[in-house]
């Protein structure tokens, strides 16, 4: 299937900039148009060395706007859609519900009813068009910690171990798990996944849904523990870790999940459903006390030195114990892999939030929304 108009909207966060940049340079006969509403999370000096590319091209509008999102996706001739913009911080979403089911769930559905109007009026109708829908593992509710040898070790070591991942049966998270979110933010990714199979059955829209764990890597808003904490150690602040730090994610580099979307939006099948995830399950503090070593490390800090910044605080609401996604379809159906292990992938992360520490600080004040606001007008 090959698209020549390609729309990804939530391209200015953290994970739609690694998705931009790889499509833009990727597929230098396709257009790339990315769409953001440039919130707090939307950072256009993410994709400043593809702004120049003849491929790119940026629009700013609300996925909640059905006009706009008509208007757009008629303008550009839109054949293949990836759907990334979303309000995806857990504890944001606990305080402020209702943007979350407007973004969330709302703007999906604007998007998938717009797309579904222009696809159905052309005389091709849906051939060759394709609506990807970016999800998250969390829809799927939480894991216990009943793993027959305690927490699972990273996927190379149990693979070397001959621990077959059969073994685990039902304690990992599969395309056939129910789901049962349990925070407003996983309840309304939940409620957009359910609209756009919808879309598929009803309409015959073509459509795939991924399932992704926890991503970390260069461009994460610092409210998310890896960047924040990188940046808290080196100005030597406290590290506020939720309850007794025993949570456990499964964690992914963003440029490999860039990969599996590509993999996916080129070679998945229509209707069907991906779980990514590179078999990484980390306990939070044994995340922090390996950031805290490694921020030491490398500003020649005494290791470890850092590690009383640590202050166990009031657990999140509803906080879900376990994540932990099985991968195996992906890997099998379409031979994806993830590239790095979780050390290699934390130095290179930790060396990118200090040799960026003005893009931090940038984040930080609040100053490139001003300059937004002055370059587009404020919404
Ligand atoms: P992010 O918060 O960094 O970026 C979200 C982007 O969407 C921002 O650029 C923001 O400006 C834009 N946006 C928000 N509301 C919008 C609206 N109404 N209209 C247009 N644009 C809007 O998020 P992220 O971490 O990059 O996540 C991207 C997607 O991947 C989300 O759908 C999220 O649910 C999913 N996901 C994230 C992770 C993770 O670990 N970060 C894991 C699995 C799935
Ligand atoms: P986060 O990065 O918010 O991702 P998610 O909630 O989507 O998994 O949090 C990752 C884990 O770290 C989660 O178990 C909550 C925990 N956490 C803390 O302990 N302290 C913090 O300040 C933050 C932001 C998260």
């Amino acid at each position: 299937m090959s698209h020549k108009n390609i729309l990804i909207t939530g391209g200015a966060g953290f994970i739609g900039n690694h998705v931009v940049r790889l499509f833009v340079n990727k597929y230098p006969e396709c257009r790339i148009v990315c769409l953001d509403k440039l919130t707090y999370a939307g950072n256009l000096a993410n994709l400043s060395d593809v702004e120049a590319k003849p491929n790119y091209a940026f629009v700013r509008a609300d996925i909640a706007d059905i006009d706009e999102m008509r208007r757009i996706i008629r303008e550009y001739e839109i054949d293949g859609i990836i759907h990334l913009a979303a309000e995806s911080h857990v504890d944001r979403s606990i305080t402020d519900p209702l943007t979350f089911a407007r973004t969330n769930v709302m703007g999906t559905l604007s998007l998938l009813q717009a797309a579904r109007e222009y696809w159905e009026s052309l005389p091709e109708r849906y051939d060759g068009k394709l609506f990807y829908h970016i999800s998250t593992d969390e829809v799927y509710g939480a894991l216990p910690l009943s793993h027959p040898d305690g927490i699972p070790a990273p996927f190379a070591t149990r693979a070397s171990s001959g621990v077959s991942h059969e073994a685990y049966g039902d304690e990992f998270f599969t395309e056939l798990t129910r789901y049962n979110p349990h925070s407003p933010y996983s309840a309304a990714k939940a409620s957009s996944d359910h609209f756009v199979r919808a879309w598929h059955d009803t309409y015959g829209m073509p459509v795939v849904v991924t399932n992704c764990s926890n991503n970390y890597g260069p461009y994460q808003f610092p409210e998310k523990l890896i960047p924040l904490f990188i940046n808290n150690i080196r100005h030597r602040r406290p590290l506020p870790v939720y309850g007794r730090g025993e949570n456990v994610r499964d964690w992914l580099y963003v440029e490999d999940h860039a990969r599996a979307i590509d993999t996916i939006f080129h070679h998945g099948k229509s209707g069907e459903t991906y779980n990514i995830g590179g078999f990484n399950e980390w306990k939070n503090i044994d995340i922090v006390r390996l950031l805290v070593n490694t921020v030491d490390r490398l500003l020649g800090r005494p290791e470890g030195a850092d590690l009383d910044l640590i202050t166990y605080v009031t657990d999140r609401p509803g906080h879900d114990l376990r994540y932990a996604i099985d991968s195996r379809k992906l890997q099998s159906e379409l031979g994806w892999e993830p590239s790095l292990q979780f050390e290699e992938g934390i130095e290179k992360t930790v060396r990118w939030y200090l040799d960026n520490q003005d893009w931090l600080d940038n984040v930080t004040s609040g100053d490139y929304q001003q300059y937004y606001a002055r370059m587009y007008g404020n919404r």
